[in-house]
């Protein structure tokens, strides 16, 4: 049955919430159009763009592309989750600070993809973060600037600077 309405209890952000769903819903759809968390953003819908990332249990995915139904158990972190009590994080202050943003689309979608790479590895070389951002698109910049954030990024965290 298509329209099967599921329960589900999904970890997002820290916080658990208990929602009715139809079982073909993606976690992007949950989201934005159930929760208002529209800092995730839909893109392409088809896997290919990564505008829609979300960290789960620590590794950037495509949330167009995974159904809801499938997370209970699984620590979800969404861009808004990613604040440092109600400020920008360090990742978020040094894409801002770098000047990576233009229309600011892709943007919820590399600080995602930022977070996990940093986590896995906190001085990646430029060859690293690109392949770390490999499959994030941005129609504006011509990667040089998010790169540079990304650098500034994993300087920050170390402690070296600012
Ligand atoms: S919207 Fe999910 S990959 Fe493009
Ligand atoms: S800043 Fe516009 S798509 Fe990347």
């Amino acid at each position: 049955m298509d329209n099967e309405i599921l329960f589900v209890e999904l970890n997002i952000n820290g916080e658990l919430k208990y929602l009715h769903i139809n079982k073909k819903w993606t976690l992007l759809h949950v989201l934005r159009e159930v929760l208002n968390m529209t800092g995730t953003k839909y893109g392409c819908g088809t896997n290919d763009c990564g505008a829609c990332r979300v960290l789960i249990n620590g590794e950037a995915k495509n949330s167009c592309v995974i159904p809801a139904k499938n997370l209970e158990g699984k620590e979800i972190i969404t861009i808004e989750g990613l604040q440092d009590n109600g400020s920008l994080n360090t990742i978020q202050k040094s894409f801002v600070d770098a000047g990576a943003i233009q229309c600011g689309f892709c943007t919820p979608g590399m600080i995602i993809s930022t977070s996990a790479l940093l986590k896995k590895n906190p001085r990646p070389s430029e060859n690293e973060i690109r392949e770390g951002l490999k499959d994030n698109l941005c129609r504006c910049t011509g990667y040089v600037k998010i790169v540079e954030a990304v650098k500034l990024s994993s300087v920050r965290l170390e402690g070296s600077i600012g």
